[in-house]
């Protein structure tokens, strides 16, 4: 099945819009990282994946009717045969099948540039969620995660805040490839962000995971390792063990880039800079600071801490943006 079969589907065969669709999703940081596809065109993933939600920091979308398509992103308008208008009205066009509905879409980003966060995974969740309010779809949650994962993977988990787990599933239509909220509170996590570089990246991480699974000899390994990790992170969650959590995450975000840097070419995302602050944080631990890291594709490095050492960790690192990640809860 290709995604426009799904979305045919699933579809009612007329949309019929509402004045206005309004969404909020906020982006994710995995702790236990979604790399590699087993079917490309539906963005089906070769493992699980485990998230933790960024809280305020994401993206609200509006959709209204217009006399042709158009996109603002932050309030400026987007210029129509720009890479990300082409993308998101390539998504809009799975919903639309040809129907004549000119939209504008209006997209604000609260994610700083300085956290070097790719805002894609909030953009398709905040997209589709805002979609389907126009069209009134009503549609159950796993029907939204999986639409927003054919846009973008990671966006499958952005539709809720806190942990979410995206689970493999088996179906080779995707059906059973969805995201799924874990009701935890954990008000004590904290999160920062340390900016390395913000510059866009050469490889995407579509490109980037593509090129690891085909020729990285470390990928077979990957898919049963990160298994592993997400159901020692779960079982941390379960038992508010930060050190277990953390810990896993750490290895989890370093055995990734593992796989691409034995790549063929090698694709490095990391710089120097990156690999001193890794240092700095391992040499803090040692001394005894609950300090752990994650990191995704690029070379920012995201922090994971308790509160009990937050006055201390934002002395060390006070150009981060750290965060809450519960608080919105
Ligand atoms: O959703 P994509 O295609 O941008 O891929 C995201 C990949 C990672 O951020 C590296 C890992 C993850 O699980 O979010």
């Amino acid at each position: 099945m290709n995604k426009l079969d799904y979305f045919n589907n699933i579809l009612p065969k007329k949309l019929i819009p509402k004045g206005q669709g309004v969404a909020y999703a906020p982006a994710n940081i995995a702790l236990s990282k979604y790399w590699g596809k087993r079917d490309a065109d539906l963005n089906l993933p070769t493992n699980s994946s485990l998230s933790i939600s960024l809280a305020h920091l994401g993206s609200t979308t509006q959709i209204s009717a217009a006399e042709e398509d158009s996109i603002y992103l932050n309030d400026e308008l987007v210029a129509p045969d720009n890479l990300f208008s082409r993308r998101v009205f390539q998504f809009v066009d799975y919903f639309r099948r040809g129907e004549k509905q000119p939209l504008q879409i209006r997209t604000q980003n609260t994610i700083p540039t300085a956290a070097g966060l790719a805002s894609s995974a909030s953009g398709f969740a905040a997209l589709t969620l805002a979609l389907a309010d126009y069209w009134q779809l009503n549609f159950p949650d796993n029907y939204l995660s999986c639409m927003a994962r054919i846009g973008s993977g990671s966006a499958s988990r952005s539709l809720w805040h806190g942990f979410v787990k995206w689970q493999v599933g088996t179906k080779s239509d995707g059906s059973d490839s969805y995201a799924y909220p874990i009701n935890t509170h954990w008000d004590t996590l904290r999160i920062a962000l340390i900016e390395i570089n913000t510059a866009k990246k050469e490889t995407s991480s579509r490109n980037g995971m593509n090129h690891t699974a085909k020729t990285s000899p470390l990928f077979s390994v990957w898919p049963q390792t990160a298994e592993n990790d997400l159901l020692k992170i779960e079982n941390a969650i379960e038992e508010r063990d930060f050190t277990t959590l953390a810990a896993y995450a750490e290895n989890n975000a370093l055995t990734m880039h593992a796989t691409m840097m034995a790549a063929r070419p090698a694709l490095i995302y990391l710089q120097s800079e990156t690999f001193a602050t890794i240092a700095r944080i391992h040499h803090l631990r040692r001394e005894g600071l609950p300090l752990y890291f994650t990191m995704d594709a690029g070379p920012n490095i995201k922090l994971l801490y308790p509160n009990t050492h937050s006055e201390e960790i934002k002395k060390l690192f006070p150009d981060a943006i750290h965060i809450n990640p519960f608080k919105v809860l």
